[in-house]
């Protein structure tokens, strides 16, 4: 596979970020794709420090007051097609996304549920364990999947699972899933890349 490049979009922590940045360096790790640029919707996020620790350039694009999601969008589009970026990968970016026609079927986002159950407006980081320890599902996991104009819809690109054990708290079941996302987002990357030569 030749080398291909992406945006990441973040809103907070940036852990997936930083897993990226660092496959995209390793020799070892067989994740021929370049980290080009960062953008968070968010000034003062984690993700920011560790854009910087791991120097992927980045940028803070803010959503202005009145702003509608189209033009917000345009803003945050033309920073991503100046970096050049093949696609765009949203991880952990928790805010609704309008994408030019340009990139459409060109960005990926990792939910932390096995889609479609628990996903949609309102369901996102410690929302979506707290609801699958309340239902009583005794699997769940993560999705890779594209993104289109509805919350958590587009076709799935790949999915990983794991056990609900009876003694979770939001946070143990948190730490299980997003093992399985750390494996689930590159290997989602690389075959949507591969699929798209
Ligand atoms: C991840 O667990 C990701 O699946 C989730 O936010 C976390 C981001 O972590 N995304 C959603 O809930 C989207 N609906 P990170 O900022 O440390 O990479």
């Amino acid at each position: 596979m030749t080398r291909a490049s992406i945006a990441v979009l973040v809103s907070g922590t940036g852990r997936h970020l930083e897993n990226l940045a660092e496959l995209s360096k390793s020799p070892e790790s067989d994740f021929p794709v370049d980290v080009v640029l960062a953008v968070s919707n968010r000034p003062g996020v984690q993700a920011l420090e560790r854009a910087a620790r791991c120097e992927v350039p980045s940028l803070v694009i803010e959503p202005v007051a009145g702003e509608t999601d189209q033009a917000y969008g345009e803003r945050l589009f033309n920073a991503v097609r100046e970096s050049g970026a093949d696609a765009v990968v949203l991880a952990g970016f928790l805010k609704k996304l309008w994408i030019p026609e340009d990139y459409a079927g060109r960005v990926i986002n990792i939910h932390p549920s096995l889609l479609p159950a628990f996903g949609g407006k309102g369901f996102y980081g410690s929302r979506v364990h707290r609801a699958v320890l309340e239902r009583g599902v005794q699997v769940t996991g993560c999705t890779v999947h594209l993104v289109d104009e509805v919350y958590d819809n587009g076709p799935i690109i790949l999915q990983r699972w794991c056990a609900v054990e009876p003694d979770d708290t939001v946070e143990s079941l948190a730490k299980r899933v997003f093992e399985e996302e750390r494996l689930a987002l590159p290997m989602g990357i690389k075959s949507f890349l591969a699929a798209r030569k």
